[in-house]
């Protein structure tokens, strides 16, 4: 079966529009493109959609087919032919016959016919023959005429085809062909129609969206953000290239946490290899620098370069299309140049010019960085350097910058200090989960866990295991891991504090709403023990949370409370971030009062707070709760209320539908039909809510208007994407 195709909407329709207008008579479209770039499967949806208002003759020539004379026209025509062939005069339908071998003298012995005498028929006969056919399968239907590679048509099939497109004058065949950019157009298509019957559609590079989505279809994996970001930067989106770094990439992970660059798949780099090696050897040792630094100003180079030469040495780089410049940096024509001069060092040739490098970078994280590239043994002083450098990333809102510094760090860490090797994985991971790389934050942790003893100093790896199996495997493996936590460090009241709370959500979770609430204040205790205010304010957020779900109401002592301990905590810890802070309790609460302006306004600050640190395990969670809260926000602006029940499928659901979905499972028994009994006891959250918020009157039915005057039109300044104003 094909693949699914990703993208590429846009391109299709124009390619649909185009034809269907020019159906009328014969027009051709050239998809054209890199290698690699999607012609061929963009074609293949092409035609699949085509089909249902043209016949399709298709055929996909390949390099190997180019010297069978007329193997074009046989896979085009063959499945149609036999039908048509009666209604073509002689001499023509004799030389359609042996062209495509319908003879059968031909066909079973073609060399035979050939020795008797026979010759290929006479070009133009053919041609001519081949024309009836296409105008006689166009009574029937709009034909198209569909060629992939249409560089690759033998020369014969490619001469006819080229006879009968200059002959067509208003018989509806169109023509479909994929070719490579350089080079002439197939069939010389250009010229033989006029500029309103022929569009050349060229693919253009994906975006990193696509080739992530291409890639995760494909490869049943989801790369981290940051590793997909470096990817597409190799690849210039180009999804073959992609697909096949990410094979390489997939065999050799270490790269990635080096953050050397991705590595370019034999097959392809050897053309690139080939441009490289003709380069002269001051070139190369510009193209080299180049390669190695992430971030490539010219004067960085000009003085790791260190001699007056390499301002030459750069220009002719300039001139021979190796590098480009874009203001202060400079840039590889295609990004698989990096990769390959990358690839071509040797490892002390490497280590070199990331020294070369490191003695000149201004930046502490590109300064670390080269010193750990360029490092050829355990160095407790990089490491040092490493740690600083990852806590400057971290603070910049770059932790997956930050996981690959502390990997470095570690890695130099000498064998005499595995407390501080321990000590900076566990880093690592917290960094890798936070950027949202969850897998290899585990797999760190589960290779510290293996080599530490039960008790208090494994406690803390099982609490961040739980929380990696939470996201990873569902909440009951965590809850048990959170539990083991507990039982493994009892005198740590910090630790239980933080175990308690996530029992306590995922209690919430599994629906048991006293003992979350139980837990909660139990976590409350061990965090006024522990003297650790952004514990208690964790605590106490869950605490409010809980209480408002059992249909307490809303206790915005407990709320303030927790804000202004917060507010005392000061810094959030570097590698680790609560994700349900009093502030995003808050914004849920309002949420579910519908009181939605002023929960996007919270959930705003917390979404921007997140993208800031570059906290992506964050970011699913949030996101889920701002789609509600426009659900609800974008409904409420159309009155479009159905009350009770799940909306009809395609119909959008009633405002307070986020509320009654999140609040009422909690309570018990289903929400009420309009007017059935029990309605009223059924709006004690709501209720509740209205009390201690004043949120205006809205029940679950019949407030269509209500709602209108209540919640404004969508607010101008919407924090996850910015409206035009109206
Ligand atoms: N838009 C796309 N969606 C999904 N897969 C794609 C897309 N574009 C290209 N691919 C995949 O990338 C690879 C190369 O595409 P292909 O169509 O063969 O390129 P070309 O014909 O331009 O050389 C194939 O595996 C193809 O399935
Ligand atoms: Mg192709």
């Amino acid at each position: 079966m094909d693949p699914g195709l990703v993208g590429r909407d846009a391109e299709i329709a124009t390619i649909l529009g185009f034809l269907s207008t020019a159906s009328a008579g014969p027009a051709a479209v050239a998809i054209t493109g890199d290698a690699g770039i999607g012609k061929t499967i963009t074609w293949k949806h092409v035609i699949q959609a085509a089909r249902r208002s043209f016949q399709v003759l298709s055929c996909q020539p390949t390099s190997a087919e180019r010297p069978l004379a007329f193997s074009a026209l046989d896979d085009l025509l063959g499945d149609v032919v036999d039908e048509v062939l009666p209604r073509v005069p002689e001499p023509a339908r004799g030389a359609v016959e042996v062209a495509l071998l319908r003879d059968v003298q031909m066909r079973t012995s073609p060399r035979s016919r050939f020795e008797a005498g026979h010759v290929w028929p006479e070009r133009r006969v053919l041609a001519r023959g081949i024309l009836a056919v296409l105008r006689i399968l166009a009574r029937n239907a709009s034909l198209l005429i569909a060629v992939d590679d249409a560089q690759w048509l033998d020369r014969p099939s490619a001469a006819v085809l080229e006879f009968c497109l200059r002959r067509l004058r208003c018989e509806p065949v169109s023509i479909v062909l994929t070719s490579r950019t350089s080079g002439r157009v197939p069939l010389g298509l250009d010229r033989a129609l006029p500029p309103e019957r022929f569009r050349r559609v060229l693919l253009g590079p994906l975006s990193p969206g696509a080739i992530g989505e291409i890639l995760r279809s494909r490869l049943g994996t989801t790369l981290p953000r940051h590793t997909l970001t470096r990817l597409y930067e190799a690849c210039g989106g180009n999804p073959f290239y992609a697909l096949e770094s990410a094979h390489a990439l997939l065999e050799h992970p270490r790269v990635l946490r080096t953050n050397e660059p991705i590595p370019v798949p034999q097959g392809l780099s050897d053309l690139v290899r080939h441009r490289v090696r003709q380069l002269t050897p001051d070139i190369r040792q510009v193209g080299r620098l180049v390669a190695a630094s992430s971030d490539p100003q010219e004067r960085l180079i000009r003085a790791a370069c260190g001699d007056q030469e390499s301002w030459a040495s750069i220009d002719q780089a300039v001139d021979a299309g190796l590098l480009e410049r874009d203001g202060e940096l400079l840039r590889f024509t295609h990004p698989l140049l990096r990769s390959v001069l990358y690839a071509e060092m040797t490892l002390e040739e490497r280590r070199q010019v990331h020294q070369r490098l490191a003695a000149r970078a201004g930046d502490v994280e590109e300064r670390a960085w080269h010193l750990a590239l360029g490092a050829d043994r355990p160095s407790e002083k990089i490491a040092v350097m490493l740690d600083h450098a990852a806590r400057h990333a971290a603070s910049r809102g770059a932790p997956e910058a930050a996981a690959a510094l502390k990997e470095q760090a570690t890695r130099l860490t000498p064998a005499s200090r595995p407390g501080s090797a321990t000590e900076r994985t566990v880093q690592a991971a917290d960094y890798h989960f936070r950027a949202g790389d969850i897998a290899r934050s585990g797999e760190l942790i589960q290779s510290t866990l293996v080599a530490c003893p039960a008790g208090p100093n494994r406690a803390p790896l099982l609490l961040r295991l739980a929380t990696i199996h939470y996201h990873q495997s569902g909440w009951p493996l965590a809850e048990q891991m959170f539990r083991q936590a507990e039982q493994e460090a009892p005198d740590d009241p910090a630790l239980c504090a933080h175990a308690e709370q996530e029992l306590a959500f995922a209690r919430l979770v599994a629906g048991d709403l006293p003992a979350a609430s139980r837990l909660a204040k139990g976590s409350l205790r061990l965090a006024a023990r522990a003297a650790d205010p952004r514990l208690e304010a964790n605590s106490l957020g869950r605490i409010a949370l809980f209480e408002f779900l059992q249909g307490t109401g809303v206790r915005r002592d407990l709320l303030e409370r927790a804000e202004s301990l917060e507010a005392l905590a000061g810094e959030e810890p570097a590698e680790r971030l609560p994700m349900l802070d009093p502030s995003l309790v808050t914004g849920l609460i309002l949420k579910w009062c519908d009181r939605l302006d002023e929960a996007r306004l919270r959930l705003a600050g917390r979404y921007q707070r997140a993208l800031d640190c570059g906290d992506e395990a964050s970011l699913p969670f949030l996101l889920y709760h701002f789609s509600q809260l426009e659900w609800g926000g974008e409904l409420g602006s159309r009155g479009g209320i159905r009350a009770g029940g799940l909306p009809r499928r395609g119909r959008k659901p009633p405002a307070p539908y986020a509320a009654r979905h999140a609040v009422l499972p909690c309570l018990g028994p289903r929400p009420p039909r309009p007017g059935a009994r029990g309605a009223r006891t059924r709006q004690r959250g709501p209720s509740h809510v209205r009390k201690h918020w004043q949120c205006p009157a809205r029940r679950t039915g019949g407030c269509g208007p209500r709602l209108r005057r209540a919640v404004p039109r969508r607010s101008p300044g919407h924090p996850l994407q910015p409206r035009s104003p109206r």
